[in-house]
């Protein structure tokens, strides 16, 4: 025996058949995949040769799902559930072996196996939701029968890839093989399944499970409640839920027409859309057009990082996690000690809560030193990040002196939000060694990287740069230099708007309101109030001009005062506040113009339209590679809902013509701010959209 297709073989080993996948670079299940499964499967059922069947995948993972680019085409035959049928009816035992990751339809093939075995690396899990989908290949009726609904409920919807030995102990996975001998192992556990006599186990019959949840809708009501705001605006969280409940309460055919009616539900919804569009996008910044994937990388062995503060504290714990030694500079010994003081603080909460052992939080502490001196630390360093006051001077003087200390090669990069990086580099002998590393805070939890390519940086500091965000686990996105980034000018845009409609009448919470209903965590108003008023704001030269110097002025500066655009209560919890609305009020009839009334959609148009704008003067000017790649920045760096794709995307959603007309008209009404970029002009004059460029 031997090929069936293209990417599918089917090899006898002694008794025992076994069918290999290999379709790079995931296995995914694309239509010659089905066919070769199908195929396989019906001739090692017909073969009296063999006595079980075993799948199993090369390269470098089980299969991780249906193939996403085929989605939105009608599937090609033979469709999945065939293949399923053609696996779970097999009349011989069939063994799924799990290596690298069992995703979404890949696991519902493997549950279709009658058994599954697994090396302990492997992972599985269905993680549909974060397309804004559900499994629609009966997982949703054969998960909750395996490991019972109140884990197929926090599995489905977190869409948690579980480690192998986790699944064994929740009977996913029936034995684990030892790490580089899976066929043996998946062969030999096949052998034993025939020997014993064991039964074709199909899911589809277990029914136990499933029926002692049935009578119990306290189950789904508490898991619903207790995740109401994890789950806000999504429908993919509840569709999954309702799918776990048919399962406890429908015959498994049932359950089946129903996960099929609400997957169609989903798949042709635009939260999905723009969730599967984000998955794509956030590979695709990974790309650099004129960065080519065998450019030389620069081996990162030690990290520096200048500021023990809130910021470097956190980069330094990016790399600590990753097992790369840091070392973290001060000018201070007590801000030194601080800063540790607090990593270790971080890393025991963590613990505490069981995301890490103890022994993990030593291990990570003593991959992180502290020093005093640059001189003494740096020599060695493969890359520095400078992590202090956003001024250009200190910025220049500490380049400078890294410049004399550094070693030839390694990456001197600033963690700078909008600084000129060229001016920074300006002051060394190697601009090429330059390189913004733009974290958001908190800097260890947030997924964002701005990398920021000044007009020297080379080629191998920007593909050394973009591959080590990939190893500490952060979400990269290539931007030019330019004031504020892609991010922050952005969100400059918006918070220019925000600020003009409360001059015009709107309350701060109506805005919020407007914005946290659209999908973001919380509105301008309300961020400002949780990091603090009097950011950047100065008593002794505050002159009452604005609203936010009467406010800090009235020692109103935010929640950690207690009070700040909201009045807030012992347990934090925002109010509107009259002394706002006065103070916005006087202000108002200062200017000697009349308070209006601004509704949601108002506000919406005008705090969005114009961050579509900015956008788009954005890749005018050639400081993002492509529309997409803003809408990564936005959605991992500031809360972008997700199911809404990230501005350019909603752009598109919108249609950059009423864009364009909203932006005219705003012009016409309040000046030139609203002037629309020339590429938005171009795009609706060639009937064109974002996603086209
Ligand atoms: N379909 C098509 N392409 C896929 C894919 C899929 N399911 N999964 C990954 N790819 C592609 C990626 O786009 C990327 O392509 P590129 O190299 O051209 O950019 C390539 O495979 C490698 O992917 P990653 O860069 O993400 O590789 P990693 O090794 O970092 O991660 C992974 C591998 C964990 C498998 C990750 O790719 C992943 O999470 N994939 C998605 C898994 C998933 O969501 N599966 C469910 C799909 S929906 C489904 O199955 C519906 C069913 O219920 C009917």
């Amino acid at each position: 025996m031997a090929e069936i297709n293209s990417v599918t073989d089917l090899t006898l080993d002694g008794d025992v058949a076994v069918i290999t996948l290999n379709s790079p670079p995931v296995n995914a299940l694309s239509a010659p995949v089905r066919e070769g499964l199908f195929e396989a499967f019906k001739a090692a059922s017909a073969n009296d040769a063999a006595k079980a069947i075993v799948l199993i995948c090369e390269g470098r993972t089980f299969i991780a799902g249906a193939d996403i680019t085929e989605f939105g085409a009608p599937m090609a035959p033979p469709e999945l559930p065939d293949v399923q049928d053609q696996i779970e009816g097999a009349s011989k035992p069939v063994v799924a072996a799990i290596h690298g990751t069992a995703l979404g339809g890949g696991l519902e093939v493997a549950l279709c196996a009658h058994y599954r075995v697994a090396v302990p690396s492997a992972r599985l899990g269905l993680p549909e939701v974060a397309l804004g989908l559900l499994p629609g290949a009966g997982g949703t009726q054969r998960l909750p029968r395996v490991v019972g609904p109140e884990r197929a409920l926090e599995m489905m919807t977190s869409g948690r890839h579980v480690p192998a030995k986790e699944a064994q102990a929740i009977g996913l996975v029936d034995e684990l093989a030892e790490e580089g001998k899976l066929r043996e192992a998946a062969v030999a556990f096949a052998r034993k399944v025939v020997a014993e006599g064991r039964p074709l186990r199909r899911i589809r019959d277990q029914n136990e499970k499933v029926e002692a949840a049935r009578g119990k809708p306290e189950i789904f009501a508490d898991f619903r409640k207790a995740n109401a705001r994890k789950f806000r605006g999504f429908l993919a969280p509840e569709y999954n839920i309702r799918c776990i409940e048919a399962a406890v309460n429908q015959p498994f055919d049932e359950g089946m027409a129903t996960e099929r009616k609400l997957f169609l539900e989903l798949m042709n919804g635009s939260q999905s859309a723009a969730q599967r569009y984000s998955f794509f996008a956030e590979r695709t910044a990974q790309k650099v057009p004129d960065v080519a994937d065998d450019t030389p990388l620069i081996p990162i062995k030690k990290v520096g990082v200048i500021g023990a503060g809130t910021m470097g504290g956190g980069i330094a714990m990016n790399f600590a996690n990753a097992g790369i030694p840091v070392v973290i500079v001060e000018v201070k010994q007590d801000a030194l000690d601080r800063g540790l003081a607090t990593i270790r603080k971080n890393y025991e909460r963590t613990a505490s809560r069981g995301g890490i052992t103890a022994e993990q939080v030593e291990q990570r502490m003593s991959l992180i030193s502290g020093s005093l001196s640059m001189e003494d630390s740096f020599k060695d360093v493969d890359l520095v990040i400078e992590a202090v006051f956003e001024r250009m001077d200190i910025k220049k003087d500490i380049f400078t002196k890294l410049d004399a200390i550094c070693k030839p090669g390694a990456i001197l990069a600033t963690n700078t939000s909008g600084l000129d990086i060229d001016e920074i580099a300006s002051v060394t002998k190697r601009p090429e060694s330059v390189i913004g590393l733009h974290f958001f805070s908190p800097a260890n939890v947030m997924k964002l990287l701005e990398i920021v390519r000044a007009d020297h940086t080379s080629k191998e500091v920007i593909a050394t740069s973009m591959k080590l965000a990939k190893q500490i686990g952060k979400v990269a996105v290539l931007v030019g230099v330019c004031p504020g980034f892609v991010g922050n000018r952005i969100l400059g845009a918006r918070q220019r708007e925000a600020q003009k409609l409360v001059m015009e009448g709107a309350m701060p919470w109506d805005i919020d309101r407007a914005l946290y209903d659209f999908g973001f965590p919380m509105g301008p108003f309300a961020m400002s109030d949780l990091a603090g008023l009097d950011i950047g704001w100065v008593k002794e030269r505050s002159k009452g001009e604005s609203i936010r110097d009467v406010l800090c002025e009235a020692d109103r500066r935010g929640q950690k005062t207690g009070a700040g655009y909201y009045d807030y209560d012992e347990n934090r919890v925002a109010k509107p506040s009259p002394f706002t609305e006065k103070v916005i009020h006087d202000f108002i009839v200062k200017s000697g113009a009349n308070p209006r009334k601004i509704d949601d959609q108002e506000i919406l148009e005008r705090c969005i339209y114009p961050m579509i704008n900015e956008g788009a003067k954005i890749l005018e000017e050639g400081k993002a590679i492509r529309a997409s790649d803003i809408d990564v920045v936005w959605q991992n760096g500031y809360g972008w809902p997700v199911y809404r794709g990230g501005p350019m995307w909603y752009g598109d959603q919108v249609g950059p013509e009423k864009v364009l007309a909203k932006m005219k008209e705003f012009q016409a009404k309040m000046g030139d701010q609203f002037k629309p970029a020339a590429l938005l002009e171009k795009l609706v004059a060639d009937n064109k959209k974002f996603a086209d460029l």
